[in-house]
């Protein structure tokens, strides 16, 4: 990309952006959290909108000048409601965290009940982890998956929401490979009169492209990021009823942010206007297949993925049969020009900076243009470097391979 002027003012810095820019274009980027936003999305998040103050929302600024930054906010939001089918949409969240707590500070007390998945299953930090602000201000409650299965039993979660009787169910995850049902969540939540917020930051490109059933119809508040499968600049969102908008617009602003950056919400709004559009719905479709190509054919080389394959757009790879742990294979990985996350798996008995997973998600390989038998080839990769740790005459020639999959496929950023 053009740089020319950060080259000037800052000759670091351009450094930097130049080898990021060849590692995302060399590296075969597996994190399932991450993708390849388009030029349109960067060039808006880098616009003229990064020097706007425009606390408050549309036609109700406490700033002066706003007209522009009220087109693009309101486009943003009336093309989400339009994905979505939401009633209400807020595009001011920085982060899907900050989603995640504008809903909790809309509805809930501090000390009020929550219960979400355990992160130790698949969940987020901000669905409860002690360590974070949810676990600080709020009392928690966890579900998980089925040691058996590797899925969530619906009657587990039952009996544990009436045990506990949380004020607000949150369902969504970071790590989980399969569809989540939101009606049977909202029966649940209904039965033990808690709210129900769907967390969808994962799988909002494969909800908006209709792979994925929507929580929209299900849930009270759905949040997400919009960098994820959603191909989107970072930044979070939330969609309500009605009846929360005026309660969680308050939350997010003044509750817990100043001005929002009207250049993200920008960016936001390209998305958004690229999700709409046909090829959107074929990338989704080819992000979940190639996901499902890639589970199977690590399966047929013998490797073990939880609860047996995906649904989705990510799979956790357990590697405990294999005696290598996540820190290991993430290591060992990257030798060979891959970039994944060792991830804890449902039940590890490793600490969480090592693990005995890793998790591997397809939305920049597929953004690449990459299909079926580029899956199969990446997984038989993987395979050999996992059971090879440490061989550098195999990680030499798995990176030969690496690089020449990335040449086939390149990346727009030339
Ligand atoms: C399910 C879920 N919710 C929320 C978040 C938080 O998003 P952010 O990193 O933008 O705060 C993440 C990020 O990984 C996530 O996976």
């Amino acid at each position: 990309m053009n740089a020319e002027n950060i080259k000037a003012v800052d000759p670091e810095i351009y450094n930097a952006v130049k080898c990021e820019e060849e590692r995302e274009r060399s590296k075969l980027l597996l994190i399932a959290s991450e993708n390849y936003a388009s030029r349109a999305v960067l060039e808006a998040q880098g616009s003229i909108f990064t020097n706007k103050y425009a606390e408050g929302y549309p036609s109700k600024r406490y700033y002066g000048g706003c007209q522009f930054t009220d087109v693009v906010e309101n486009l943003a939001i009336e093309r989400a409601k339009k994905i979505f089918g939401a009633e209400h949409v807020n595009v001011q969240p920085h982060s899907g965290s900050q989603a995640n707590m504008a809903v909790y500070f809309a509805v809930l007390k501090p000390g009020d009940t929550i219960l979400g998945m355990d992160l130790k299953h698949g969940g987020h930090l901000t669905h409860g982890a002690p360590v974070n602000f949810a676990g600080l201000l709020y009392k928690t409650s966890f579900y998980g998956v089925r040691r058996d299965t590797g899925r969530i039993d619906m009657d587990e979660v039952r009996s544990i929401a009436l045990k506990n009787r949380p004020k607000l169910i949150v369902v969504g995850a970071s790590a989980y490979s399969r569809i989540l049902d939101f009606a049977a969540f909202s029966e649940i939540a209904k039965e033990v009169g808690a709210y129900l917020m769907a967390d969808v930051a994962h799988l909002a490109g494969l909800i908006a492209a209709g792979v994925h059933p929507s929580p929209v119809p299900y849930a009270d508040f759905v949040t997400t990021t919009t960098h994820k499968t959603l191909r989107g600049p970072r930044g979070g969102m939330i969609m309500c009823k009605a009846q929360y908008a005026k309660a969680l617009d308050k939350a997010i602003f003044p509750g817990i942010q100043g001005g929002p950056l009207v250049h993200v919400v920008a960016a936001k709004a390209v998305a958004f206007k690229e999700a709409m559009a046909d090829d959107f719905v074929a990338y989704q479709k080819a992000v979940v297949a190639n996901a499902g190509k890639m589970a199977s054919a690590l399966m047929d080389r013998g490797l073990n993925i939880v609860s047996g394959g995906t649904d989705n757009h990510l799979m956790l790879v357990d590697l405990s049969g294999l005696n290598v742990t996540g820190k290991a294979a993430e290591l060992a990985l990257d030798m060979a020009g891959i970039t994944a996350n060792k991830n804890g798996i449902p039940f590890d008995e490793q600490p969480v900076t090592v693990t005995s997973g890793i998790r591997l998600g397809t939305p920049c390989v597929t953004t690449r243009g990459m299909g079926l038998p580029e899956m199969d080839e990446i997984a038989d990769i993987i395979s050999n470097m996992v059971r090879n740790i440490n061989d550098s005459k195999v990680s030499e020639a798995m990176s030969r391979r690496v690089k020449a999959l990335c040449d086939r496929f390149p990346v727009y950023l030339s």
